[in-house]
C-alpha cells in the first residue's frame, strides 16, 4: 500500500525519531478547520509502528469531532509516543519529542494522556509553549479526569431529562465498567446523586478503593457490561460495544466515558435496533479537552467548570436532532460536528487583519 493511502482523511502526519534517546514519535493532524489541532500524547508499547499509526490516526479524528461538537475553536489531533512509558521515559526523550512538538509551530498542542502525565507536560513545556494540562502548581489545569467525570454527569442528566423526563438521577442503576482516573470520580458523583452503582474492572486495586470508598457493589469484569440497569458507563477502553456484545446488554442507555466505545460506526445501527439509547462519546466525555482548552488563555477552575457544565447542553442538542431527523444520536452528533467543520471553518475566508495566511 502507497504511504498516503491511510493518511488521506489527514492533513498531516509527522513522524519522528530521536536516535539518542530513541524515541520514536507520530504525530497526526486530522484537521485545523476550526483551531490549532489539541490533542494528547499517548506513551504505550504498541506491537508494531502500523498499530501507532493506525492508533494515531484513528485518535486524531475522534478529537476533531469532540472539539466540534463541544463547540470549541480548535482541531483535531493526537501524538504516539512508541514504548513502554514506565520503562523508556527519560528527560531527553520527552524534550526531543517536546522540539519536534514545537516544529509545528501551534499548529499541534499536545497534553496528557494513556502514559504520560501533567509532569511529563511540565517536561515537554520546556522545550515548547504547545503542551498543555501542566499541574496546577504551576498554574495549569492540571489532570483532566475530575473535568471528564463532571461533563459526565451533566450528559447523565440531559439524557434522563430527554429520556425520562426528569434529570433528578436518583434511584437508577449504573454500571460502569473499568474505575480508573475518570471511573473514580464518576462513581463518587453517581453515587452522591442518590444512584445504585455497581463496578468491576480489570485491576483488582481500583475495585477495592471504589467500594472501600463508595460502598459500591462489584461484579466481574466479563459481567459488567450485562447488568440489568438504567445506564451502562464503558469508562475503560474502546470497542466494547460489538456485534457480539450488543445483542447481551440489558440497558436502556450507554453513556461513558471511553473513546471509540464503538468498534464500528454501524454498530450505532445494533443498538438502536435493540432500543438502547447511546450517547455519543465523543459528545459526553468532552470536559478534559474542554477543560484544558481553558489552559490557553489562563486557567479559571470556575470558567472551566461553566464550560463543562455545557455538556448539558451539547448532549440534549445531539439527541433533540436524533429525534427530528429519525436518525441515531451518533448520527446525529456526527452531522452537528461535521457542519460546524464546514461551515466555521469557513469562516477563515473572511480575512481578517493579522491572519496568519497569505
Ligand atoms: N482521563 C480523561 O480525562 C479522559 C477524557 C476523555 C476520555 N477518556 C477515556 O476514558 C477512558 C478511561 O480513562 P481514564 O483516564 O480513567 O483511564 P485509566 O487507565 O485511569 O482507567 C481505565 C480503567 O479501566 C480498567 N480496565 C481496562 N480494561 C478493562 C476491562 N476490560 N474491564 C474493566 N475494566 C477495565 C483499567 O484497569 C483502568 O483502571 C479511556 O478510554 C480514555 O481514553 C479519558
Amino acid at each position: 500500500m502507497g504511504v498516503f493511502a491511510s493518511v488521506v482523511d489527514h492533513e498531516q502526519v509527522l513522524f519522528g525519531y530521536d536516535p539518542v534517546s530513541d524515541l520514536k514519535t507520530i504525530i497526526a493532524i486530522h484537521s485545523t478547520a476550526l483551531g490549532p489541532a489539541l490533542g494528547g500524547t499517548r506513551f504505550y508499547p504498541y506491537q508494531s509502528e502500523e498499530a501507532a499509526l493506525t492508533d494515531v490516526l484513528r485518535l486524531s479524528k475522534g478529537m476533531s469531532y469532540k472539539a466540534a461538537a463541544a463547540g470549541l475553536d480548535l482541531g483535531g489531533g493526537k501524538a504516539v509516543i512508541i514504548g513502554n512509558p514506565h520503562t523508556d521515559k527519560t528527560e531527553r526523550l520527552l524534550r526531543a519529542y517536546g522540539r519536534i512538538v514545537d516544529s509545528l509551530q501551534g499548529r499541534y498542542i499536545t497534553a496528557e494522556d494513556v502514559g504520560t502525565t501533567s509532569g511529563d507536560m511540565e517536561m515537554i513545556r520546556r522545550e515548547t509553549r504547545w503542551a498543555l494540562g501542566i499541574p496546577v502548581e504551576e498554574g495549569g489545569s492540571g489532570d483532566p479526569s475530575p473535568a471528564t467525570a463532571r461533563g459526565l454527569m451533566a450528559a447523565l442528566e440531559a439524557i434522563s431529562e430527554f429520556q425520562w423526563d426528569t434529570d433528578d438521577l436518583s434511584g437508577r442503576k449504573v454500571a460502569v465498567q473499568g474505575v480508573g482516573k475518570v471511573g473514580y470520580y464518576y462513581v463518587q458523583r453517581l453515587v452522591k446523586a442518590g444512584c445504585e452503582v455497581v463496578v468491576a474492572d480489570v485491576y483488582e486495586p481500583a475495585v477495592a478503593r471504589v467500594v472501600e470508598d463508595f460502598g459500591v457493589e462489584a461484579v466481574s469484569p466479563d459481567e459488567i457490561l450485562f447488568v440489568d440497569c438504567d445506564v451502562l458507563s464503558p469508562c475503560a477502553l474502546g470497542a466494547s460495544l460489538n456485534p457480539e456484545t450488543i445483542p447481551k446488554l440489558q440497558c436502556a442507555t450507554v453513556a461513558g466515558c471511553a473513546n471509540n466505545q464503538l468498534e464500528s460506526d454501524s454498530d450505532a445501527q445494533l443498538l438502536a435496533q435493540r432500543g438502547i439509547l447511546y450517547a455519543p462519546d465523543f459528545v459526553v466525555n468532552a470536559g478534559g479537552l474542554i477543560n484544558v482548552f481553558e489552559e490557553l488563555r489562563g486557567y479559571s477552575q470556575t470558567r472551566a467548570n461553566h464550560r463543562v457544565d455545557g455538556i448539558y447542553r451539547a448532549t440534549r442538542r445531539v439527541l433533540e436532532k436524533a429525534r427530528e431527523r429519525s436518525v441515531t444520536p451518533f448520527e446525529a452528533g456526527t452531522w452537528i460536528a461535521e457542519e460546524r467543520m464546514q461551515k466555521i471553518g469557513d469562516l477563515r475566508r473572511f480575512r481578517r487583519s493579522g491572519d496568519d495566511r497569505n
